[in-house]
């Protein structure tokens, strides 16, 4: 997710764009630039790194004008450099673009180009915006970009400017947000209300298809299809600057558990070949050959990250029947780990710069082992040091504690587990199977986020506990892990993951009605064995919340309280079951008057050992 702000108008552009950018740097942060039409040309200005580092920048060189566009950057094709950054130009300089989104077919899309002998300058999708509208440049810039927009597939929100055509910017909107800002004599375009708060409060929402067009003494929006004019709504915002940047939501934490239904899907997006029931991930730079090489794979990670690989143990072992292990990084690398050049050790990292994880990595390709990647952030330490790799594509996690993240690396897992699978024992219908599973998930989580209120008022029953059983089983053994953890880390509830069955191996003892424990019971292959955990527990009085996934008359009058989730594969149950956690756990921790999206002691990424 990145962030883009424009402005056109009789002020000068520089310092509202810096501005502008800032108040979008919770979007993305790795990387930003400027455009700016001086009067002679296009003049930009880029740096890799925060924000900041562009204001210093633009401070040491200057840039005047009083049209320009401005971007920062949450990479997706291409690392966090300099020369990745936005905006990216035409052959000629003479136009300029940024954008927020994904070119699906980028790759195709360059080669012509380049065989029409465009030069290209950075690794991004982003770049051949700006060639192909070039190459349809023909005297009007929206003109240029509606013909461009055309043969693009994908998603974007993207403005532009040319010194060809020296006094507008085009906007345009497919899949990615954008909206225009209305002042008098002035006009701006942003990713989001909060770059342009403190010069209007009249905006547009541009709508899928809309192309907008800028100029100091109005505005036109055409249809990218008909080209022919539409007229949109202004709405006036009324919102504080606060909660803008948290999207009307009350912490951001809220906000990326409500991102689920869109993550899940941009992490998948391009990648799933529905037909040959498996997946295609580029970044892997693994051969067929190079996969079925593999006898034994380690995967290791800390903390959520490590619950998303107990997952994916039960995925590849289950699906491509390869022996997995799995290792805290904080032990692996200090072990005297059984590691060779046919072991495969999969690297999990939201932040990918987890000292522990990191080196971890390191530990095993040290011995030999080939190291790949499940990264959130672009171009990060154990992306880049890794032998390959899928980026989640979940986009920036500024909650400490790990949400969108979690499902997205399940995805991600989920994807590399077909590919490995179908090289191996797993037939084309089960792959089709477990795709269409895939498929279903974004609106799926999107029926559990419409029951939020069913969980918040389960929350305020349970905002004094001082304790918290979570009882899975199967693939959501890890899922209790995580639901624990969520809890603990940000309402400061002691919590305890656990495979159901072992309650009686012991956590049973704890077991009185002071004790709420939560089942994680949909339909799956294990049901019939949590009924009865569930019934051990209530024969010794304990409060009982369950997540089932259909009325099951095994349990009339068992439960305390249910919470319903949708059914789809085992798989793929914990990344449903983790989503009612995630708010139950929010609730809890609001509820308590903790710091959600700060918890006391931790930090977003653990960079030290
Ligand atoms: C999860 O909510 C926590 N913030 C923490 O356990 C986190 O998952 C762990 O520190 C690993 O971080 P990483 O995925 O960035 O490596």
């Amino acid at each position: 997710m990145c962030g883009i702000v424009g402005y056109v108008g009789a002020r000068v552009a520089t310092p509202l764009l810096v501005e502008g950018l800032k108040r979008l740097e919770y979007r993305g942060y790795d990387s930003a630039g400027i455009a700016v039409m001086n009067g002679k040309g296009v003049e930009t200005r880029k740096a890799a790194g925060k924000i900041s580092q562009l204001e210093s920048v633009v401070l040491s060189s200057p840039v005047h004008g009083t049209l320009g566009i401005a971007h920062t950057r949450w990479a997706t094709h291409g690392a966090p450099t300099t020369c990745n950054a936005h905006p990216h130009h035409s052959c000629d300089d003479a136009i300029a673009v940024v954008h927020n989104g994904i070119i699906e077919n980028a790759s195709t899309l360059r080669k012509l180009l380049e065989d029409r002998g465009h030069e290209f300058r950075s690794e991004t999708d982003t770049e051949v915006l700006a060639h192909l509208i070039e190459e349809h440049f023909d005297g009007s810039l929206e003109t240029a970009v509606i013909d461009a927009l055309r043969h693009v597939e994908g998603t974007y929100g993207i403005a532009v400017v040319s010194s060809r055509d020296p006094n507008k910017i085009v906007a345009a909107r497919k899949g990615s947000p954008l909206l225009i800002g209305l002042g008098d004599g002035e006009h701006f375009v942003a990713s989001d209300v909060s770059a342009i708060l403190a010069h209007t409060r009249q905006v547009i929402y541009l709508d899928d298809g809309d192309v907008a067009v800028l100029c100091r003494d109005g505005y036109r929006i055409l249809d990218v299809n008909a080209a022919s004019q539409i007229d949109r709504q202004v709405s006036r915002i009324d919102w504080d600057l606060d909660m803008i940047e948290r999207g009307g939501f009350a912490h951001f934490m809220l906000k990326e558990i409500f991102e689920q239904p869109a993550s899940v899907e941009n992490t998948m997006r391009g990648r799933l070949l529905a037909e040959e029931g498996t997946a295609k991930l580029g970044g892997l730079n693994m051969t067929a050959d190079d996969l079925l090489h593999i006898e034994n794979i380690v995967i290791t990670a800390c903390g959520t990250s490590w619950h998303s690989a107990l997952i994916a143990e039960h995925m590849i072992e289950e699906c491509a029947r390869v022996p997995v292990e799995v290792e805290y990084a904080s032990e692996f690398r200090y072990r005297n780990p059984i590691v060779s050049d046919r072991t495969l050790c999969i690297v999990i990292s939201q932040s990918g710069e987890t000292a522990d994880t990191l080196a971890a990595m390191r530990e095993a390709q040290q011995r030999g082992a080939r190291a790949i990647g499940i990264v959130n952030v672009v171009g990060s330490t154990i992306a880049r040091e890794s032998d390959g790799g899928v980026y989640i594509h979940a986009g920036p996690e500024i909650g400490v504690a790990s949400t969108k993240a979690f499902t997205s690396q399940v995805m991600a897992l989920a994807m590399f587990t077909l590919k490995l699978a179908r090289l191996r024992s797993l037939s084309v219908l089960q792959g089709r199977n477990i795709v269409q599973a895939m498929h279903q998930l974004p609106q799926q989580i999107q029926q559990i986020l419409d029951g939020a209120p069913i969980i918040e008022r389960i929350a305020d029953e349970f905002k004094e506990a001082t304790n918290f059983l979570y009882l899975g089983r199967g693939y959501n053994f890890p899922a209790a892990l995580e639901g624990a953890l969520k809890l603990k880390e940000i309402s400061y509830i002691h919590a305890e993951g656990y495979p159901a069955a072992e309650m009686k191996h012991g956590p049973i003892a704890l077991i009185d009605e002071n004790m709420p424990v939560v089942f994680i019971a949909p339909h799956d292959s294990v049901f019939d064995k949590i009924c009865s955990n569930i019934q051990e527990v209530k024969a010794r009085g304990g409060r009982v919340i369950a997540l089932t996934s259909r009325d099951e008359p095994a349990l009339a009058g068992l439960l305390d309280y249910e919470i319903r989730i949708p059914e789809t594969i085992d798989m793929f149950t914990p990344v449903l079951a983790s989503v009612p956690l995630q708010l139950l756990a929010y609730y809890i921790a609001v509820k308590r008057g903790a710091n959600v999206d700060q918890p006391r002691n931790l930090a977003k990424s653990v960079t030290v050992e």
